[in-house]
């Protein structure tokens, strides 16, 4: 990684794999450009259940993991393996115990047999650097809005590698809550591309749901957002689900955004990263990039297809940390409760 930027430097050919939670992806990664992308879902198994199902997530990962490298590989044009791909990245937590199984297992094997490292790489670790794929890597120091299905999070990256938690949400993701609100407008799961797309172009300003803790610190909370939605509806039957749902949408925004930007001054970072499925939501895109070109700090946003679960962004960061590291011990465990090492 350059001093200044987060990014990996050296321009290794990496083999990524993540099969953290439902989806079955790996990628083949050159420096920071995609030559490759292989994700299979799992939402229409799941979505009868309005989650995911570990024992379900894990057999589909089983059953398809195979053709998925194969195919990134395929499509990457790589032919000899052994001679082409510098290390295998794969993510080793957090995520679904079963899930992850799967992935590490298929990356030690193929390690094993080409005779190649293997690099273990953290979930979150991933989404972070997913902002170097295909775009100008973010200058540093950063500060990164993380939100997924299963964390909000505010991270100072001080340098390369050096992580600071400057504030979490205390309840629910904010993922979660897109999901939960789409699941009580009956918009199916996952919810927050269905909120994100009924939204569009919808005016809002009519429903103003509450914004919890907006002026208490760098931490979230949705549950009562959430709550908030549902009395709403009991109370306003017939309502316009997208009127509704461009309001939920309005007030996760908000929150996110103005929490987002207090640190950034507060840290005098020099960009601000975008992280996880979330940062696939068009409005909080729109909304960071425009406050971002306002108060002159860099925004490093990655294409939505970066943003939700992907091997690309497990690729780049096992760049970083082959680079910093060197190659993980083969011995090495799944981690579903792992957590990124931070300071302070
Ligand atoms: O990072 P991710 O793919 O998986 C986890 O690591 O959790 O994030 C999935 C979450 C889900 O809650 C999904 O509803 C949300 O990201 N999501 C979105 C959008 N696309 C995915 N939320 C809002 N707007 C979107 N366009
Ligand atoms: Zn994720």
């Amino acid at each position: 990684m350059s001093d200044t930027k987060l990014f990996c430097a050296n321009k290794y050919t990496i083999l990524g794999i993540e099969t953290s939670c439902d989806e079955s992806a790996a990628s083949v990664v050159s420096a920071n450009s995609v030559r490759s992308s292989v994700i299979s879902t799992q939402v229409d198994i799941h979505s009868d259940f309005g989650g995911v199902v570990p024992e379900l997530a894990s057999r589909e990962h089983e059953r398809v993991i195979i053709s998925v490298i194969d195919d990134a590989l395929r499509k990457a044009k790589i032919s000899d393996p052994q001679r082409e791909i510098d290390a295998i990245a794969v993510t080793k937590g957090p995520g679904l115990m079963g899930s992850l199984l799967v992935g590490v297992a298929a990356a030690k094997s193929l390690s094993l047999a080409w005779g190649i490292p293997l690099v273990g790489v953290d979930h979150m670790e991933g989404h972070i650097f997913a902002s170097s794929l295909e775009t100008a890597p973010a200058k540093l120091p950063a500060m990164v809005l993380l939100v997924s299905g299963g964390h909000t999070q505010l991270i100072y990256v001080a340098g390369p590698g050096r992580y600071q938690l400057v504030g979490s949400s205390i309840d629910d993701a904010a993922g979660e809550a897109f999901d939960k609100v789409a699941r009580l407008l009956g918009l199916g799961f996952p919810g927050g591309p269905a909120i994100d797309l009924i939204s569009r172009g919808v005016e809002v300003g009519q429903i103003r749901f509450p914004r919890a803790m907006l002026n208490k610190g760098y931490d979230f909370s949705f549950s009562g957002l959430k709550t908030a939605v549902l009395n709403y509806l009991q109370t306003n039957k017939g309502a316009p689900p997208e009127l509704v749902a461009a309001s939920f949408q309005e007030a996760v925004v908000d929150v996110l955004v103005k929490k987002t930007f207090a640190a950034v001054k507060a840290y005098g970072v020099k960009s601000v990263v975008l992280g996880g499925g979330v940062a696939a939501n068009s409005r909080l895109r729109e909304e960071v990039s425009r406050v971002a070109d306002q108060v002159g700090v860099q925004s490093a946003i990655p294409a939505p297809i970066s943003c939700t679960d992907n091997g690309s962004m497990i690729a780049a960061a096992g760049a970083f940390r082959l680079e910093t590291e060197g190659p993980t011990d083969p011995s090495f465990g799944v981690e579903p409760s792992g957590r990124l090492n931070y300071f302070g």
